[in-house]
């Protein structure tokens, strides 16, 4: 690739998301929310009536999805793009992301989405450790967990927030977790300015 590939990692709230948008955008590159993907499956296994925690039905679900997250979430013919972020789905997104097929699934595709593009901005949990272990940066973002609350603001309780991040850092496969290689930067009291450019500058 003559592009970068930026992965970039980190508990919820850490700030990936607008810190993937502002690098995706200054670099020209396309973005990828990895985090929408295992949402959208979890909506569409709730839509659908399944226990999050039936793992064969849910991993079901993942195989037969006709799946698109670009800047609108679409799953099997629905625009999920806002409902992906309601509570229900952010109670239930965990259990389905534990789901080893599930994950094989997913996986799959965000190569590929790579594959067909030259370079991009791929966020998510696993994205330097397993996804691109080859990336040409990895970023680990991390924040208090006051702040990652606070910005998470109503969408998400303190206590929800910590049981996913104690979910997504504690599953056998593919936890959350900091690949050796990667950046650690805290966004805790960091402008997005001031962090882009910081990660710009390691480019
Ligand atoms: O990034 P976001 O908070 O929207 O991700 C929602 C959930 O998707 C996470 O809590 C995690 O369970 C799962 N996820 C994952 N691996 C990724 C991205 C997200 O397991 N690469």
């Amino acid at each position: 690739m003559s592009r970068p590939l930026i992965a970039i990692d980190g508990p919820a709230g850490a700030g990936k998301s607008t810190v993937s948008k502002a690098l995706a955008e200054r670099l020209g590159l396309d973005r990828l929310d990895t985090g929408a993907m295992y949402r959208a499956v979890a909506w569409r296994v709730l839509d659908q009536g399944i226990d999050p925690g039936d793992q064969p039905a849910v991993a079901a679900v993942a195989a037969a999805a006709c799946l698109e997250a670009g800047p609108e979430v679409l799953i099997d013919g629905h625009d999920v793009t806002a409902a992906i972020r309601t509570a229900p789905v952010s109670r239930a997104v965990s259990a389905v992301a534990a789901n080893p097929e599930v994950r094989r699934q997913l996986v799959t595709r965000q190569r590929q989405w790579a594959a067909t593009r030259d370079g991009g901005v791929v966020e998510g949990r696993d994205i330097g450790t397993v996804v691109f272990p080859d990336a040409t940066l990895k970023i680990f973002l991390t924040a208090s967990m006051e702040e990652r609350s606070r910005r998470r603001g109503a969408d998400e309780s303190p206590a929800g927030l910590a049981r996913r991040d104690r979910i997504d850092s504690t599953r056998s496969m593919s936890p959350l977790a900091r690949a050796a290689d990667a950046r650690v930067l805290d966004t805790t009291d960091r402008s997005i300015d001031d962090v882009v450019e910081e990660v710009l500058s390691w480019l």
